[in-house]
């Protein structure tokens, strides 16, 4: 019988989970489905009901419902809890269980990169869902100092009281997006969605990057500027696929205990990516 799994989110015409997905299970040799499932918040929960009842083992979850999907849960990892946001759901004898893949896809990303998870200098640029699961596992790094830059610095104020009160000591600050500093920062994370649009510039001013820099934009659907001007600069840099990527594997080992064929489905992303960029662009 076949298998399905896929993602729900509002809008999600865009996902490029889809082609990762299936291009895993084609190399897997499994009869199985990843399907798109379009569901407004509204009907989250009878949707949620009726997915499990069709029989679909497991679901990737993407904005707005990354947040509002918890209660819904039988079960929510100790991470997703924290987090407050699930990015994974397994569905086992119509259990719902809730995982978030997503710090994990970043520092998997970050690592392909060259950096090592030890105390470090980082700054992430956003205050948003991302932000909060970047935020969230840098500041599982003890001794690392970060600072939160948002354009509302009411947002970044209120993501530094909420690490605190999980991580009392750590060194942690927000500043308004237009006031930030890359002076002694080793790590740059743009996690705002300036970069998404083709029309879109920098989200800092590039004569901050500097040599000795990673710079990691968690936009995915291009090569962005901000990507551009850090290699230009001398900063090793890249976009977000990456961590779109170890997200999904790590949700693709969740629901199925094997080994995710990585290339492959990074190559089958590389592919959506560059699909979408050219429908994007299309008169
Ligand atoms: N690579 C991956 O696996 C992955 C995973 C998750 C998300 N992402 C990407 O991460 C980005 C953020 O997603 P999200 O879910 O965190 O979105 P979100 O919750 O809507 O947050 C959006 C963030 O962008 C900022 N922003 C929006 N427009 C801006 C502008 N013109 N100038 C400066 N800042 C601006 C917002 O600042 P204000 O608070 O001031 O409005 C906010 O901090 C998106 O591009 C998304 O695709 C990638």
């Amino acid at each position: 019988m076949t298998r399905i799994f896929g993602v729900i989110g509002y809008p999600i015409g865009h996902s490029l989970s889809p082609a990762m997905h299936t291009a895993a299970f084609r190399a897997l040799g499994l009869d199985a489905l990843y399907e798109p499932f379009e569901v407004a918040p509204r009907f989250l929960a009878p949707m949620l009901r009726g997915l499990t009842l069709a029989g679909v083992e497991g679901l990737n979850v993407t904005v707005p419902l990354k947040e509002a999907v918890l209660p819904l849960l039988d079960r929510v990892d100790s991470n997703a809890r924290a987090i407050g946001a699930v990015n994974t759901i397994v569905i086992r004898g119509r259990r719902l269980i809730g995982y978030n893949t997503d710090g994990l896809g970043l520092r998997m990303a970050l690592q392909e990169l060259g950096w090592r998870p030890r105390p470090t200098c980082a700054v992430i640029l956003g205050a948003g869902g991302a932000a909060r699961a970047s935020a969230w596992e840098l500041s599982r790094i003890r001794g690392s100092c970060l600072t939160i830059a948002n354009r509302h610095p009411r947002r970044a104020q209120t993501l530094v009281r909420w690490l605190k009160r999980t991580h009392p000591h750590a060194c942690i600050q927000a500043v308004p997006l237009s006031e930030v500093a890359l002076d002694d920062a080793e790590l740059l994370i743009n996690a705002t969605t300036v970069g998404m649009r083709a029309s879109d510039g920098l989200p800092v001013d590039a004569r901050q990057l500097r040599r000795g820099m990673l710079v990691y934009d968690l936009v995915y659907h291009r090569q962005t500027p901000l990507v551009r001007a850090a290699r230009r600069r001398g900063c090793v840099a890249a976009n977000g696929l990456s961590m779109l990527l170890y997200q999904g594997a790590a949700s693709l080992r969740l629901w199925l205990q094997r080994q995710p064929p990585i290339a492959v489905m990074r190559h089958a992303l590389e592919r959506a990516a560059t699909s979408d960029m050219r429908q994007a662009t299309r008169p």
